[in-house]
């Protein structure tokens, strides 16, 4: 067993899982908003922010859903469209754990 630090100061998990036929966050498009949130944090973020795709997150029907750590945070109920909106949620939530 090996532990490492982290390099992030936050993670965001977003859910990327389909599943035919009932609801899930992949046919909201979740991917969009997932690569969307992946390239922001990549240039504009310093990698501070990881963005990371994940499995179902038990939300479903309140997708497209989000969890954001160190927050132990679910942000719910998104669409791709609101990328701007939770883009700066994601920097104010980041700023004030550097105060
Ligand atoms: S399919 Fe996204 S939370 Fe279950």
């Amino acid at each position: 067993m090996k532990e490492e630090n982290l390099s992030s100061k936050m993670e965001v998990f977003v859910c990327n899982h389909k599943r035919d036929g009932d609801e899930c966050c992949f046919d909201k498009g979740s991917k969009e908003l997932t690569d969307n949130l992946k390239k922001w944090a990549k240039e504009d973020m310093n990698r501070e922010i990881k963005v990371f795709r994940s499995g179902c997150l038990g939300k479903c029907s309140e997708g497209i859903a989000l969890t954001c750590f160190p927050q132990n945070k679910y942000i719910l109920e998104t669409k791709v469209n609101d990328l701007e909106e939770i883009k700066k949620g994601l920097k104010e939530a980041l700023q004030k754990l550097k105060t």
